[in-house]
C-alpha cells in the first residue's frame, strides 16, 4: 500500500515545469489556485497508524507538514491539507493587514534546488486568518504562525504576538512565535535572552488566561533562524528551557548568501531556502536536542529535498518536519517520497517513529 495519493503526485510533476518556469509568485498563486480545483479528486489514503505521533496534545497523523509562508493567510487549507500533510502552519500572520515588501520578492536559484525571498510578512491580518480558519474543514493540525507589523516599534512587538494570540487562539491548534524572519527589520534581535523573556512571558501570561476562559490549551513553539552562533542557540535554549516554551521549531531561512554572490537572486538581499540550508538547519536541529534534552518537542525545517534528508532529521531528533522549498521545486511527490520512507523506517524499527512525548 502507498502512503500518499499518487494521482496527486503524478498531476504535480505534470504542472511543475510549467509552473517553475513562470514568474515565482506567479507560480505560487497559480499552483495554490489550481489546488482548489483538484481538490475533491484528491484524497490522502490510509497512512500507516504507526506513523503517528502524539506532540503537546494533539495527533499527527505522521511526522510530515507543510512550513509557514506557503499558505500566509489560510485561504487554502483545505486544498492543501488534501495533499496529505498531518499539519500546516498558516501565516505569518500580522495582527494588521500589511502588503509586505514590493514585488519582485521571491527568486529562484534553480540549479542550487533553492529561493531567496523577502516578502516582509505579506499578511490579510489576524481577523481574516480567524475566519479562514473557522470556515476551514481540514482535519489536520493547524499551526499559527505569529508576527509583528512591520510599524511596530521592536519595543512593542509584543502587543502584536499578544493582538494576535487572542484573535486567534480559538482557531489554533499551536502558535509558532516568529522571531526569525530576516525580511522585518530587526525581529531577529528578540531571539536574544532578554528580548525573549519580554515576549515569552506575557504570551505565556495571556494564554493562562485564555485557557482558563476557553478551557482549551494551545502550545507555543518559538521559530528560531539558522545563523546563531553556537553560544547564541544555547544562551536561547537556556531561556526556552527557563521560560517554558512548549516545542521549537528549526530553522527559518539563512542570509548567509556568499556561496551565491553572484546570482542575481541574491543581490537584493533577504532570505535563502531549500537545498544550501541543508546543513545549517541540521547542525540546528542536533545541537537543540543536544541543549535542550529529549523531552521538549523540535519541529525540523530547512532543505528537505528528499526522502534522505527527512530521515536523517528525525534521527537528528527531529519529532516532526516541515517543507517548503523541496515541495515547491518537487511538488506533492516529495511528500508521496518522504512517507513511503519513514514507513519502511518505521517497520524495519517499530520503537522508533513514534517517539511521541
Ligand atoms: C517564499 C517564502 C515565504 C516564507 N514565509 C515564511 C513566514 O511567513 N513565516 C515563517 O516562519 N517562515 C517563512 N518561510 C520559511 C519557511 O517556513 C522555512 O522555514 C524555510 O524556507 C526553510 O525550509 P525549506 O528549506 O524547506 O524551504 C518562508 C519561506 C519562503 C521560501
Amino acid at each position: 500500500m502507498r502512503p500518499a495519493d499518487t494521482a496527486a503526485a503524478m498531476l504535480g510533476r505534470a504542472a511543475l515545469p510549467v509552473l517553475l518556469r513562470l514568474e515565482p509568485e506567479r507560480a505560487h498563486a497559480l499552483a495554490l489556485r489550481g489546488l482548489r480545483f483538484i481538490r475533491h479528486a484528491w484524497r490522502a489514503s490510509s497512512i500507516s497508524p504507526q506513523l503517528g505521533v502524539e506532540l503537546f496534545g494533539h495527533r499527527f497523523a505522521h511526522p510530515i507538514g507543510l512550513a509557514a509562508g506557503f499558505d500566509k493567510d489560510g485561504d487554502y487549507l483545505d486544498a492543501l491539507g488534501a495533499l496529505g500533510f498531518s499539519h500546516i502552519e498558516v501565516g505569518t500572520v500580522t495582527p494588521r493587514p500589511q502588503a509586505g515588501n514590493a514585488r519582485p520578492r521571491l527568486f529562484r536559484i534553480r540549479d542550487a534546488h533553492a529561493l531567496v525571498n523577502r516578502m516582509g510578512f505579506n499578511s490579510k491580518g489576524a481577523d481574516h486568518v480567524a475566519q479562514q480558519l473557522r470556515a476551514s474543514r481540514y482535519a489536520g493540525v493547524r499551526g499559527i504562525s505569529i508576527g509583528k507589523n512591520a510599524d511596530t516599534p521592536l519595543e512593542r512587538a509584543v502587543d502584536d504576538y499578544l493582538e494576535c494570540l487572542r484573535k486567534l487562539y480559538g482557531v489554533a491548534d499551536y502558535f509558532a512565535i516568529n522571531l526569525s524572519s530576516p525580511n522585518t527589520t530587526r525581529l531577529r534581535e528578540l531571539q536574544a535572552p532578554d528580548a525573549l523573556a519580554r515576549i515569552i512571558d506575557p504570551l505565556r501570561e495571556e494564554r493562562r488566561r485564555l485557557e482558563a476562559r476557553s478551557g482549551k490549551f494551545v502550545p507555543l513553539l518559538v521559530k528560531i533562524s539558522p545563523d546563531l552562533d553556537e553560544d547564541e542557540l544555547a544562551a536561547s535554549c537556556a531561556e526556552f528551557v527557563r521560560s517554558g516554551v512548549d516545542g521549537v521549531i528549526a530553522t527559518n531561512t539563512t542570509t548567509q548568501m556568499d556561496a551565491f554572490r553572484d546570482q542575481p537572486a541574491a543581490q537584493h538581499g533577504g532570505g535563502l531556502s531549500g537545498a544550501p540550508l541543508l546543513d545549517k538547519s541540521l547542525a540546528a536541529i542536533r545541537r537543540l536536542r543536544h541543549e535542550l534534552g529529549t523531552e521538549m518537542p523540535i519541529i525540523g525545517v530547512g532543505g528537505i529535498m528528499n526522502a534522505g534528508d527527512a530521515i536523517e532529521r528525525l534521527s537528528a531528533g527531529a519529532n516532526l518536519l516541515q517543507l517548503y522549498t523541496g515541495f515547491v521545486y518537487r511538488g506533492p511527490a516529495l511528500l508521496a517520497e518522504i512517507l513511503e520512507a519513514v514507513t519502511r523506517a518505521s517497520s524495519r524499527a517499530p520503537a522508533r517513529a513514534s517517539h511521541g512525548h
